[in-house]
């Protein structure tokens, strides 16, 4: 039998335990370590104790292994790897706690908060060669496994441009109150999965961004809900980004995907990245269905099993050394977009980007 990998868990929220189990795209990184074969949840940690009420009241974990202080956890238990879901500004020190401590990480998206905190995390971790592993699902879902296979073979020739509109109602009064407080909520939350994809499909990196953000009056939001950014990639890649967090519509679907290339283009429109993806042939008048042969497929299927795809991959990285699919690094790399993106707005004007050594100027 395949050796178990004991992990703990930081933040116990609506991702690692659905609070409304019957509404919920997932079924949580709880209840998928539970019926994977790979790992054992050892332990859990959140500040707050309606979250671990949850998870004991739910069966996952007896009081005495679920923890207020992380110190305390981390000092009692015996254990291989800690999965981050904690809010994003608590990420980076979760890192280094759980690398004080050799265990491996797998943290949620996205990877830290700012990118002076991803490269001291970097630069520790190369003294203490962990696996860091970041969970960006855009690239894991059906439709992210197929648009990257399907560019690798070069079925889509050299590409041009692609075009991605977003569109969501997040305007929500039921949220945590901190979300409403945080920076530029759509970057942070969405964009981070969306130029995450781009620069993981298109396998290029980007050489500058120009954008504006924006915020309607009726938002409940501190900062602006929207914005629309121009990348260009090294090898001449143009990408026209546009989305909002603000829209007045849950019926018009949220994402919208164009990649133009010499041999034709590819098409999604979805809520999540679900199938189906289409390809218009150049020169063609049909399109082909590339998701056809999958399943009757829906938006919780697709974020179950790009889950599970990530929680096997992680274990791969661990046991058999396989490099994750999103590493620390290229972690860091999707927050060099979204700090440039937020330079760019700030500042007013086009910010340059330097991946080899996440800079931008
Ligand atoms: N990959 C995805 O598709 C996806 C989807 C949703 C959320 N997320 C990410 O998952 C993470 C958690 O999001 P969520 O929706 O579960 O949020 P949430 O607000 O539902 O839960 C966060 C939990 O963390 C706890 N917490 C707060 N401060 C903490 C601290 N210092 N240490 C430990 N726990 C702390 C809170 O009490 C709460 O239980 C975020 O990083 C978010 O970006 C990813």
């Amino acid at each position: 039998m395949d050796k178990k990998i004991r992990i703990i868990i930081s933040g116990i929220g609506n991702r690692a335990l659905p609070k409304n189990v019957n509404n919920s795209y997932w079924l949580g990184w709880v209840e998928l370590i539970k019926r994977s074969k790979k790992f054992q949840l050892i332990a859990a940690h959140d500040v707050s104790e309606e979250s671990i009420k949850r998870i004991v009241e739910r069966g996952y974990l007896k009081p005495e292994y679920t923890y207020q202080n992380i110190d305390m956890m981390l000092s009692e238990v015996s254990c291989d790897a800690m999965l981050i879901c904690n809010p994003a500004k608590f990420h980076g020190k979760t890192i280094r706690k759980a690398l004080d401590y050799d265990l491996h990480v797998l943290v949620e998206k996205p990877f830290v908060n700012n990118i002076a905190e991803g490269r001291e995390i970097i630069e520790l971790n190369k003294k203490k060669g962990k696996v860091i592993a970041c969970v960006q699902n855009w690239r894991t879902k059906d439709v992210g496994r197929l648009l990257f296979e399907f560019i690798k073979k070069g079925e889509l020739g050299r590409i041009g441009h692609i075009f991605f509109r977003y569109i969501r109602d997040r305007e929500n009064p039921n949220y945590p109150s901190y979300i409403f407080d945080e920076d530029y909520p759509l970057l942070y939350a969405m964009s981070i999965h969306h130029l995450d994809l781009f620069r993981y499909i298109i396998g290029d990196e980007f050489k500058y961004i120009s954008g504006h953000s924006f915020r309607p009056h009726w938002s409940f939001y501190k900062s602006d809900t929207g914005l629309n950014l121009i990348l260009k990639t090294k090898r001449g890649v143009t990408i026209v980004y546009s989305g909002t967090i603000s829209s007045r519509s849950k019926i018009i679907p949220q994402e919208s995907l164009i990649i133009e290339g010499e041999k034709g283009t590819l098409f999604n429109e979805s809520q999540w990245l679900e199938p189906p993806l289409l390809f218009f042939p150049y020169g063609k008048n049909k399109e082909i269905n590339l998701t056809k042969a999958l399943k009757k497929t829906s938006i919780a299927d697709q974020y179950n099993k790009s889950d599970n795809y990530i929680l096997r991959n992680f274990y791969n990285s661990i046991i058999l050394n396989k490099i994750p699919i999103c590493t620390a690094s290229d972690g860091l790399n999707s927050i060099v977009l979204l700090e440039a993106s937020r330079k760019s707005f700030e500042a007013g004007k086009t910010v340059q980007i330097n991946h080899h050594d996440f800079t931008i100027s």
